[in-house]
């Protein structure tokens, strides 16, 4: 499914203007766009926080509110919730069966998050396997398109080598090419003509053109059953059936959001403003901000950019506001309390309709359960159509 998007996000603490700036404005855009699935990816959070006891209650209803507040439109995206849909334990369970340990103790946030988190223990077996919990979430619904950021692309990677191998043990049936072959006389004349020509020239030259068109021509082929086109597309490339297609990640441009120390905002550096933080928290959280070292009295000048604040100037005033700092600053015409001010107002204004947003659906937690309740039924049918699929090409039929 070309046209589909599937994200999740762990519900492990409060959103910020982080995941605000960095996540949701993207899906925001995404789910004009594309059939778009975005869940709270609840599991996920145990593979790392499986002895701290968060309130996943509270915080699987806080983060979709949060994201409803935002714009994500329950109408046009499939909002859901894991382990709502237990059938992406048993495509884990299954694709495990497949998946090499070599390939998961690669992946970089292997190591990188045992460094990082050295508090906890990450040698377990959950842990390891989370990529392959990932790929499972992706697989199941046949996603073309998965928005990650920088440090989540080698677990698309990993879905795409796990969707292969599945494919290629499973995919290929017993007289497979007896029954593409069969499947080719349902396309009608013309078309398997041009079938079998991309085909050739696709397995004779590697045109990747050529296997683009083909994959094309099958996509409008209206009358045939998933099975065929299954068979037909995996033919193409000499593999068996393609079960479950590889996704591509669609790269989100690295967030420029920076926290109130002028790392990235991130919840483990404690540097972020949380959606959900009042305007006096607000006010607060920037008057302490640090400055320019070199700014100790007014007199001192100052220069932005060894300055956290002016950051955040970046993000959010207009060149005019820019230029004041500017010239304030390295002019030691002004204080930093003063500079602070249009970052003040300007995140509190953004906040604002947000919170409007939030206070709204909490008032309705009847209509936020429904709201998950329908999307993870939604989900879930389509997570059973796979694992029929999956059961079927596993011969788990009986
Ligand atoms: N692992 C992702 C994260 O930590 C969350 C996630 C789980 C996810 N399953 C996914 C993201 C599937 C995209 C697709 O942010
Ligand atoms: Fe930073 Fe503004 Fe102070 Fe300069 S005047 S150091 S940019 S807060």
């Amino acid at each position: 499914m070309e046209n589909r998007v599937l994200s999740g996000m762990r519900p492990t603490g409060q959103l910020h203007l982080g995941h605000y700036h960095g996540v949701l404005k993207n899906w925001m855009e995404l789910q004009n766009k594309y059939d778009s699935y975005f869940f709270v990816a609840d599991w996920h959070a145990f593979t790392t926080h499986y002895s701290d006891k968060i309130d996943l209650k509270t915080n699987v209803a806080d983060m979709v509110i949060d994201w409803l507040a935002v714009g994500i439109n329950p109408n046009t995206s499939t909002i859901f919730v894991q382990s709502k849909v237990p059938e992406h334990a048993e495509l884990h369970l299954l694709l495990s069966m497949t998946t090499p340990l070599s390939w998961l103790e690669r992946v970089p946030s292997y190591k990188d998050q045992q460094e990082k988190l050295k508090t906890k223990d990450l040698g377990t077996y959950g842990f390891l396997g989370y990529p392959l919990l990932q790929s499972a979430d992706i697989l199941m619904y046949k996603a073309g398109l998965v928005p990650v950021g920088e440090d989540q692309v080698a677990h698309i990677e990993l879905t795409r080598e796990v969707a292969r191998r599945f494919n290629y043990v499973y995919g290929r049936e017993a007289d497979f090419e007896k029954k593409a072959e069969a499947s080719i006389s349902k396309i009608g004349k013309k078309q398997a003509k041009s079938y079998r020509s991309l085909r050739k020239a696709y397995q004779e030259t590697g045109d990747t053109e050529a296997l683009a068109k083909a994959q094309a021509l099958l996509k409008e082929q209206q009358n045939i059953t998933l099975t065929d086109r299954e068979r037909l597309l995996g033919y193409i490339e000499g593999l068996g059936k393609i079960i479950l297609p590889e996704p591509e990640s669609l790269l989100t441009k690295a967030s420029k959001m920076p926290g109130l120390d002028g790392q990235k905002m991130s919840k483990s550096y404690g540097n972020t403003i949380s959606l959900r933080d009042s305007e006096e928290q607000v006010e607060a959280k920037i008057r302490r901000m640090p400055t320019d070292p070199a700014r100790i009295k007014l007199t001192d000048a100052g220069d932005p950019n060894k300055c956290p604040v002016w950051q955040l100037h970046e993000v959010y005033s207009d060149e005019q506001t820019c230029d004041w700092v500017k010239d304030g600053c390295t002019h030691a015409k002004m204080g930093c309390v003063e500079c602070k001010q249009p970052v003040i107002n300007s995140i509190q204004v953004e906040l604002l309709p947000i919170q409007e947003g939030i206070a709204k659906y909490q008032s309705d937690p009847k209509l936020i359960s429904q709201i998950i309740h329908e999307g993870s039924e939604k989900a879930r049918s389509v997570a059973q159509e796979t694992m029929t699929e999956v059961r079927e090409a596993m011969g788990i039929i009986y």
